[in-house]
């Protein structure tokens, strides 16, 4: 009996009582200091930090909207099962983390529909801002998508534009026009292509009507003008060797789709164009 123990203690409990009690009290509190709250440490997000894999996710995180929802909740399956085994490696982790290993845990999984759900049950039709049809349930119940398919910014990256929605281009690998629909206003609720589109003359026409409004609708494709311009025109038929030089007097601007270089090819040096920048166009 090392231990001090009160007199009015002693005095009024039997020992054997006396013993339960201190020897009860030691495994709880062995559990506390062994378990509890090493398992409480080693759940929060941040003990994640230390692994040099986790240290860019958890930094992402930290400053995503997000950054209330810990690791476990998204990356682990939300039953009492997979959240406990969990917990329980954790544990192990911050053991191992106590030696001098560079261990790095694999323990993550890619979160699950079950897991999203458990807090966003009411998915809704049209984006909060107002121009894109979003049918969740045809594409999530339907479709047996994972909200991570489209939702793979959400967290830890963001888009090319800087954003954390889902791109267009996560769209169109499905929506091309045959495994389902392509035109704009399937999704978008506001791309109407304007009137100026409907004159038949419209492919000739666009080169001198290029302002910034057009980027509202077409800016989805960084190259949209390039892309399209290496696409041989129409009016280059058969002849266009020989016809070319007409073109050229009926003010047609070659640079839009060709560099100098192109003409130096045949021409030895760029051939004069009387090119017109106010018109952008050849006179
Ligand atoms: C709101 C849910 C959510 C939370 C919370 C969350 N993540 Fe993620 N995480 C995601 C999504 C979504 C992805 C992308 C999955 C995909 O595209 O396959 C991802 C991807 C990852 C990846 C793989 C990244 C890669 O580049 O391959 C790791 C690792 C990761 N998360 C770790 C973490 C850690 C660590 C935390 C906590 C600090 C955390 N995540 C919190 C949703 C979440
Ligand atoms: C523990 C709850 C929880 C879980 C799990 C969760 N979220 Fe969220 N989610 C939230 C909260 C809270 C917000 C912020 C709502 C707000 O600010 O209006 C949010 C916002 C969002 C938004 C709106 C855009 C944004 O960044 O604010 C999207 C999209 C989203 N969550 C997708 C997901 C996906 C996909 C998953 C599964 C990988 C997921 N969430 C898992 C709670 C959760
Ligand atoms: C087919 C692609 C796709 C799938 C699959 C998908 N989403 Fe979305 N989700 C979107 C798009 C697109 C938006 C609108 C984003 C925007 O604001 O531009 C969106 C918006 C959201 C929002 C934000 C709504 C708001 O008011 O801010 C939440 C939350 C969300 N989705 C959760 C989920 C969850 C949970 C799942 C899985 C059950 C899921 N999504 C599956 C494409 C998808
Ligand atoms: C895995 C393939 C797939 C992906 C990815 C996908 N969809 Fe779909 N979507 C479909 C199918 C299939 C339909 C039903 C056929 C149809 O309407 O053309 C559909 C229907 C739709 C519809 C209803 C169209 C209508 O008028 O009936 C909208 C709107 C839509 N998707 C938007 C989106 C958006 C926005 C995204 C990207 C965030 C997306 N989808 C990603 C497969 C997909
Ligand atoms: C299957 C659905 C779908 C189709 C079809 C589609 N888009 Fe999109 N589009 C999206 C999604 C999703 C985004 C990303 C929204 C965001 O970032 O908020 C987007 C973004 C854009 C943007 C940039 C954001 C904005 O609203 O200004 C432009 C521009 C755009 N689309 C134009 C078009 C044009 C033009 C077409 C037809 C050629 C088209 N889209 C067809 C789904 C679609
Ligand atoms: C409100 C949306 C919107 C605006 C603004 C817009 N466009 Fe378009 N444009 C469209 C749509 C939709 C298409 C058809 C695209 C498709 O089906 O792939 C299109 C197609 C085109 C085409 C191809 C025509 C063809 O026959 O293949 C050209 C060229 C074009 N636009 C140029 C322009 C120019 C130049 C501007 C600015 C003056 C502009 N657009 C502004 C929506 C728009
Ligand atoms: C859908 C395809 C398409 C897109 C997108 C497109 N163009 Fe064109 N563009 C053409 C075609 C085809 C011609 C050739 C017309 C001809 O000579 O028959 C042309 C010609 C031109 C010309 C020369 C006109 C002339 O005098 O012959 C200019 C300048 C031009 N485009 C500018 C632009 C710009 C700037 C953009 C982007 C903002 C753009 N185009 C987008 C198809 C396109
Ligand atoms: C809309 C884009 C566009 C415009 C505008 C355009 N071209 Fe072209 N041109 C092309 C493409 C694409 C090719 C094929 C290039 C290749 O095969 O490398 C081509 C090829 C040519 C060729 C080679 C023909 C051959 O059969 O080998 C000549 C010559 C030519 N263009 C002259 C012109 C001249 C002169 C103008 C101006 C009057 C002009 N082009 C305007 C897109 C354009
Ligand atoms: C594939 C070879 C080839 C290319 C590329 C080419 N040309 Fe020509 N070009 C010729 C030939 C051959 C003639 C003579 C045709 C004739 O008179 O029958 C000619 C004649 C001309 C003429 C009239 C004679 C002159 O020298 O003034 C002009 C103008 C002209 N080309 C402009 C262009 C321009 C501008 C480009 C670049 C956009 C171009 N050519 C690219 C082969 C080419």
């Amino acid at each position: 009996m090392g231990a001090r123990v009160p007199r009015w203690w002693a005095q009024r409990t039997p020992p054997e009582k006396r013993h339960f009690v201190a020897r009860t009290g030691l495994i709880v509190l062995a559990v506390v200091v062994l378990v509890a709250v090493p398992a409480y440490l080693a759940l929060r997000p941040a003990f994640l930090e230390r692994f040099p894999d986790y240290e860019t996710v958890y930094l992402t995180w930290h400053e995503s909207t997000h950054a209330e929802v810990s690791c476990q909740r998204c990356h682990v399956d939300p039953g009492l099962v997979p959240q406990a085994w969990y917990g329980v490696r954790m544990l192990g982790e911050f053991y191992v983390a106590l030696l001098p290993t560079s261990r790095q845990p694999d323990l993550l999984g890619v979160p699950t529909n079950e897991a999203c759900d458990r807090c966003h049950t009411d998915l809704v039709t049209v984006s909060p801002s107002g121009d894109l049809r979003i049918p969740h349930r045809a594409h999530v119940e339907m479709l047996s998508m994972e909200c991570v398919e489209c939702h793979d910014y959400v967290v830890h990256e963001v888009n090319d534009a800087g954003t954390h929605t889902p791109t267009m281009e996560s769209c169109l690998t499905c929506h091309d026009g045959e495994v389902a629909k392509s035109d704009c206003v399937a999704c978008h609720i506001d791309k109407d292509p304007p009137d100026t589109h409907l004159s038949a003359d419209w492919v000739f026409e666009h080169a001198v009507a290029v302002d910034d409004s057009c980027n509202s609708c077409h800016e989805w494709t960084e190259r949209w003008c390039a892309d399209c311009h290496a696409i041989r025109p129409d009016s280059h038929g058969e002849d266009c060797r020989a016809q070319h030089r007409f073109r050229v007097e009926e003010r047609r601007n070659c640079e839009a789709c060709h560099t100098g270089e192109f003409c130096i090819r045949c021409h030895g040096l760029v051939p004069s164009l009387n090119y017109d920048s106010a018109l952008r166009r050849v006179r």
